[in-house]
């Protein structure tokens, strides 16, 4: 395992070219939520535009999503929509493979650890997650049992610990650590509080901070991608 640290004012566009790397050639993607990869996804759209990139043997997951219609704004895959499959051509389309929110926390994290299963368990090429200001991670949350999990694939999350206040389904902490590669993307001051409980040079792994257990937990390489503020504390 190793966990490097990169600082940039501008960590969208050095999240959006590991993406295009990893996506590139038919790899296995998983995207994050929340409302900082917005930028990411839509630098990453326009760099398959110009650099003539061939995505539609490559095949999209997510880390977590909210039980809600993917119509909805809280939804992480409208997220992904708008910002990243809208901007791409239609001959360019990869391969989404949807979180079933709409299903509720259990059946939808039932329904996409069989795809998974059906699709042979493949190896994440790249795995992108956010940051919680508690520290969470996917909706993997401070002190909740999910924490605990180590045999499913994915998991439902009855009870959010951070708006949005909604059930969710969630990769589990196994499955996140197993990928080979592990990308952070972290901007803003308000996080800088977790950016040094889960990446710092003092920090250890902890159930209060489900990111540590990524950063100090994951077999394969961990990628922490901040801007100037978000690495404040460290
Ligand atoms: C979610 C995300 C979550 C997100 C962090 C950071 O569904 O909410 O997957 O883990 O990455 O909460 O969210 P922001 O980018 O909005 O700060």
């Amino acid at each position: 395992m190793s966990l490097s640290i990169e600082i940039t004012p501008d960590p969208a566009h050095a999240c959006a070219a590991m993406l295009l790397g990893a996506a590139s050639g038919g790899g296995h993607v998983v995207l994050t939520g929340g409302s900082t990869p917005a930028t990411a996804y839509g630098e990453l759209a326009r760099a398959v535009g110009e650099v003539g990139v061939d995505l539609s043997d490559t095949t999209l997951w997510f880390g977590d999503e909210r039980c809600v219609a993917a119509e909805d704004d809280r939804s992480n895959y409208k997220l992904a929509r708008d910002s990243l499959l809208a901007n791409l051509a239609d001959e360019n389309q990869p391969r989404v493979m949807r979180m079933r929110g709409e299903l509720g926390p259990h059946e939808g994290a039932r329904a996409y650890e069989t795809t998974l299963q059906e699709e042979g368990t493949p190896e994440f090429d790249l795995l992108l997650l956010g940051l919680g200001p508690d520290g969470h991670c996917a909706s993997l949350f401070p002190g909740q049992d999910t924490l605990k999990e180590r045999s499913r694939l994915v998991l439902g999350v009855p009870e959010a610990g951070l708006a949005p206040f909604v059930p969710r389904i969630s990769l589990s902490l196994a499955t996140l650590c197993s990928a080979p590669s592990v990308v952070f993307l972290v901007s803003g001051s308000a996080k800088a509080d977790a950016v040094a409980a889960a990446f710092g040079a003092d920090s250890r792994p902890s159930e209060q901070v489900p990111s540590s257990l990524v950063a100090h937990g994951a077999s394969g390489e961990v990628t922490v991608l901040l801007d100037p503020e978000a690495a404040a504390k460290l």
